[in-house]
């Protein structure tokens, strides 16, 4: 069922566990994190980047991921990820999205407050997701990173939600998007702090290439809601790989494709079940 992503996040904050975010691009990635989430009875976010709108067609995607969490049996809220500018957010306030995330990482202090600002504004109540601080890499087609610098202020965190009334707040804790070129050494201590410093629920990015354990840790420490793309791709990638090499009769495509939505399944699974989706 379609729902808003305030009601996840509440939902989170209450079971003390995290909601997962899955990135999107196509109708198999979609169907995979959706029987993923049934499978084990989780809610989650099926979020979307502007990379994914220019690759499928905003109108095309917007209406099938739509359609997709309509009929799905768990509560699924359908998210703008990254997004770069207000107009992006208004568009998709009225698409239909229920969930929408403002990236102005970039910007110094101020000029992300007033972004971010304009942001809610545009959102016309919509749940809205900000981030501070930097995350490295790319998000459609990211490589290897060691780090993010700089890393979220909490004083600067605390400001930055009274000034702009955001919904939960994406933070640097030594995160980066894509696959990490060592072992990510992430900053439990400034992720309580900023657990204290922040009254809306915290949310990680880049989880793909952290160990189970790290990530069951900022859960427990406060993460709310986890975001996860490069993993997925990597699932799609290695079983069309596999697939392909041993060749499918008949060029059946629900052959290929239907093998690649087990794998990413399973890789979605896994992941709920490190965010508390036992
Ligand atoms: O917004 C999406 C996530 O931050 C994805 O990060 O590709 O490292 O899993 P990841
Ligand atoms: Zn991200």
């Amino acid at each position: 069922m379609l729902v808003s992503g305030r009601d996840l996040l509440k939902r989170a904050v209450a079971e003390r566990r995290a909601i997962g975010s899955f990135n999107t691009y196509n109708l198999e990635i979609t169907r995979a994190i959706l029987r993923a989430a049934e499978a084990r009875d989780a809610s989650v976010f099926l979020a979307i980047g502007t990379g994914a709108f220019e690759y499928a067609g905003f109108e095309v995607l917007v209406a099938a991921s739509l359609a997709a969490a309509r009929e799905a049996s768990v509560p699924v809220a359908v998210h703008v990820d990254h997004a770069p500018d207000a107009e992006t957010i208004a568009r998709c306030i009225d698409a239909g999205l229920t969930s929408v995330m403002i990236d102005g990482s970039k910007l110094g202090l101020d000029e992300n407050i007033a972004l971010t600002r304009r942001a809610v504004d545009s959102a016309r109540g919509v749940c809205v997701e900000a981030e501070l601080g930097g995350i490295a890499g790319a998000e459609d087609s990211s490589g290897a990173h060691e780090t993010s610098i700089p890393m979220t202020d909490p004083a600067d965190a605390s400001r930055f939600v009274a000034e702009t009334g955001v919904d939960s707040l994406a933070i640097a804790i030594g995160n980066a998007h894509g696959f990490y070129t060592g072992e990510p050494h992430l900053d439990f201590d400034r992720l309580r702090a900023l657990e204290s410093a922040v009254p809306v629920p915290l949310v990680l990015h880049g989880a793909s290439g952290i160990s189970d354990g790290d990530l069951a840790r900022c859960v427990e420490l406060g993460v709310r809601k986890v975001n996860v793309n490069t993993e997925i791709r990597y699932a799609l990638f290695e079983s069309l790989t596999a697939v392909l090499r041993d060749g499918v009769p008949g060029y059946d495509v629900t052959k290929l494709f239907g093998a690649a939505i087990v794998a990413m399944q399973q890789a979605v699974e896994e992941k709920l079940s490190v965010f508390g989706w036992d």
